[in-house]
Order: structure tokens, then C-alpha cells, then sequence
């Protein structure tokens, strides 16, 4: 093989593809066969989502599952079942997607940043203790690209000042702290079947929680404000209908038949890669810290520091994608600069406090950093193959590392 670059024309190390995503089958199409021809399409008649919901929770150590539409709308409703008066504030890391703030804007609730651990990228206790004010109401801990948060300290924190605890599990679909599952770990949870996902109907999303009470509250916020007692147009709260359909309950229940295997081939090969890439100068994979019993990468991170490293990330990943290997930046910003944020676009939401919130002011110096230069993110669909693919990786890293004079400029 030559130690040219394939970016300069070398050959690359990898030209076969990783694992294709989403992964399905056989059992996919018999389970939405069965639901094409049964004419039971919703929710309200059909059996596939009452019974994912059902598996889903266990599986995720808790009694009740509420399936919905999508993990943002399920992170609105945690929030709004919970009975959060209106302004009150919730902390979010500056690390993560979009909506796990744009929930809390959507909920009538005031978002409030709170730095990530440089090593984790998980939100750092101390930070979220800092951010606690007489406003604070709840927490949402991102288990961040399924890596569980450090949820006893949260926990702990929570416990002090009597705050709600929601886990943004979207990424920590079988994943597990101290061996306890995701989705379990604080008071209600909520994952994602988007695309992208360790598992997927396309779009959907559940809240998992073992509080009956609130429970009950998502079950009618995501059902038109119905309750289980009323007739049919009877509607006692403010909701909508964020109702899964059948032919998504379909192919979650056929997915959540893999997850198990799936994610233990991810951990492994996670951890793998992450020991293989830990021995080049300037790379650090995400720390993994003994409470994490499972990590269901659906992202594998970590930190190229450029100087350590000889040359700067975007060279790197650029070079490294010429190798064959599927790899990107992630984030551009932190959530607290985006364009929502900074000109405060919360439409008709927060029209009492917005005039007193600015978001220049956050401080989250860690998310910044590896946001503006240091992150690199790797798809879960990558953990799904073979050590051999793992060790195709470990050796394009090895090799631009070799070459990163070349890049450097
Ligand atoms: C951390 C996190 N939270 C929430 C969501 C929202 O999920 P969805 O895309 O299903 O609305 C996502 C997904 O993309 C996510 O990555």
C-alpha cells in the first residue's frame, strides 16, 4: 500500500463501504405487511405500537412508554406533563442537537447553558450546579452519542434542590450506567427513532419513564388531552395528537429485536477503536468513565488536538475521508450561538422574560473549543462491522498522522 495520501493521490486504505444504515429485513416487512392488510393503520385500532411501547419500556427499565411522533415533540411533552409553570428555567448542555433547547423555548420555559466535561462531553455537574438559580425547575442530561451523562452527581444535584430530571437518551438506545439502563435513570426520558438513530422507524420518538403520574400526563398530552376515564371528545389539557402510527410500531418492533446484539457489536468495536486511536499523539477519544456499563456509540467522538496531533482538524478529516473512512465535524457551534439563540427568535414563546435574556453572555468555554476546532464524530453504522473495519480506521488515522506535514499547510 502506499503512504501517499489518497488525497494526493495516493491510494486509500479503505475502499469498501462500512455497514449500510438502517439495517432490516424480513421481519420488517411481515410485521407491516401484516399491518398493510389488516387496514389497522393508527394507533387507536392497531396493536404494533401498544406492543412496542410495552417491550421498549422493559427493555429500558421502566413501566410505562409513551410512543410519539418524534424526540423533539417528546422532550416538549416530559416538560409540559411534569406541570413546569411557564419562564421557569431548564438546563441544557451547550452540546447537543437543537432540540433538546428548542423544546424548552416550545415549552414556554427559559433554556439555560451549562458547560460540558472537555473528556466526557457530557454536562459537567460542576457547571450545572453553578447554573442553578431560585428559577430552576428541571435538568435535561444528554446521554451524548450514547454515552450515559454522570447521573448520580445529577441525581444528587437534583435530589438538593428538588428539580425534575429528563434524560435525553436520543443517541442511548441500549445503552446502561452502572448497569442500569438508559431511559431509567432519572425521573422520564426521551429517545429518538429519526433516521440516523441506532434504531429507526424514520421519524418517531418514545418517552419511557416509572412515574405512573406522569405517565399518565404524556399519555394525554400526546392523545389530544384525553383521559382513560372521559368519552371521546373530552379534552382537559392543552395537547395535540402526537400519536406513532402502525406501520412505525411495525418496524420498531422488528428493530428492537436487534438491539441488543447491535449494540453490544458497537460497544465492542467502540471501545476497540477507541484503545487503537488513544495511542496516536493528539487524539483523544471520549472518556469513557466506569459507570458507563454499555455505550451505545451511536456517534463515536473524539478530540484531535491540533497541536499534539501536527495538523489541524479540518485537513485531518478531509484527508481522512480521501481514505475511505465516513467522518465529520459535527456541530458548527455551540447550541447558545446559533442564530435562534443569539437573536432570540422564540416567536410568540417567553414574552415575559425574552427582553431579559442574553445569550452573548454564556460561557461554555469546552463546547466552544470543540465545536470551533477539535471535534471529530464517527456514525454508529461504522460500529456495526467487523475488528478488521475497525482496524481499517485505526490505520487511516495512523497514516495521515504519518503524512500531517503534507496537510499541515
Ligand atoms: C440529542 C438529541 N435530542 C433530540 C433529538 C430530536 O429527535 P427527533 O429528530 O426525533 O425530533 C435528536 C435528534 O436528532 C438528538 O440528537
Amino acid at each position: 500500500m502506499s503512504q501517499k495520501l489518497a488525497l494526493l493521490g495516493g491510494t486509500p486504505v479503505r475502499t469498501k463501504p462500512f455497514p449500510a444504515w438502517p439495517v432490516f429485513g424480513k421481519a420488517e416487512e411481515k410485521r407491516l405487511l401484516r399491518v398493510l392488510h389488516s387496514g389497522k393503520w393508527g394507533r387507536l385500532n392497531g396493536s404494533e405500537v401498544a406492543e412496542f411501547e410495552q417491550r421498549f419500556a422493559t427493555a429500558h427499565g421502566c413501566k410505562h412508554g409513551i410512543a410519539m411522533v418524534n424526540g423533539t415533540v417528546s422532550l416538549r411533552i416530559a416538560l409540559m406533563a411534569a406541570g413546569i409553570p411557564a419562564d421557569a428555567e431548564v438546563i441544557v448542555p451547550p452540546y447537543t442537537f437543537f432540540s433538546t433547547a428548542s423544546a424548552v423555548i416550545e415549552a414556554n420555559m427559559i433554556p439555560v447553558f451549562a458547560d460540558i466535561d472537555l473528556e466526557t462531553f457530557n454536562l459537567d455537574p460542576k457547571a450545572v450546579e453553578a447554573a442553578i438559580t431560585p428559577r430552576t425547575r428541571a435538568i435535561i442530561a444528554v446521554h451524548f452519542a450514547g454515552q450515559p451523562a454522570d447521573m448520580r452527581a445529577i441525581m444528587a444535584i437534583a435530589r438538593k434542590h428538588k428539580l425534575l430530571v429528563i434524560e435525553d437518551a436520543a443517541h442511548a438506545h441500549g445503552a446502561s450506567y452502572r448497569n442500569q439502563p438508559a431511559g431509567s435513570l432519572g425521573h422520564v426520558a426521551s429517545f429518538s427513532f429519526q433516521s440516523s438513530k441506532n434504531m429507526t422507524s424514520g421519524e418517531g420518538g418514545i418517552i419511557t419513564t416509572n412515574d405512573d403520574a406522569l405517565a399518565a400526563a404524556c399519555r394525554s398530552i400526546h392523545n389530544c388531552g384525553r383521559i382513560p376515564t372521559g368519552i371521546w371528545y373530552e379534552h382537559h389539557v392543552i395537547s395535540g395528537n402526537y400519536r406513532l402510527g402502525e406501520f412505525q410500531g411495525a418496524i420498531l418492533n422488528a428493530q428492537l429485536d436487534r438491539l441488543e446484539k447491535q449494540t453490544n457489536t458497537r460497544d465492542r468495536n467502540g471501545q476497540y477503536l477507541a484503545a487503537q486511536l488513544s495511542k496516536l499523539p493528539g487524539i483523544h477519544p471520549q472518556v469513557r468513565p466506569t459507570d458507563c456499563t454499555r455505550h451505545s456509540y451511536h456517534l463515536f467522538m473524539l478530540r484531535i488536538d491540533g497541536q499534539e496531533f501536527g495538523a489541524p482538524r479540518m485537513p485531518v478529516i478531509k484527508a481522512l475521508q480521501a481514505e475511505g473512512i465516513p467522518c465529520a465535524a459535527g456541530y458548527g457551534w455551540s447550541l447558545h450561538r446559533q442564530p435562534l439563540f443569539r437573536n432570540k427568535a422564540f416567536g410568540p414563546y417567553l414574552p415575559k422574560s425574552s427582553a431579559r435574556l442574553n445569550y452573548a453572555k454564556v460561557h461554555c468555554p469546552n463546547s466552544d473549543l470543540i465545536c470551533r476546532e477539535q471535534c471529530v464524530w464517527l456514525e454508529q453504522s461504522i460500529f456495526l462491522g467487523t475488528r478488521a473495519d475497525m482496524d481499517d480506521v485505526a490505520k487511516a488515522f495512523a497514516k495521515v498522522h504519518q503524512n500531517r506535514e503534507a496537510i499541515r499547510a
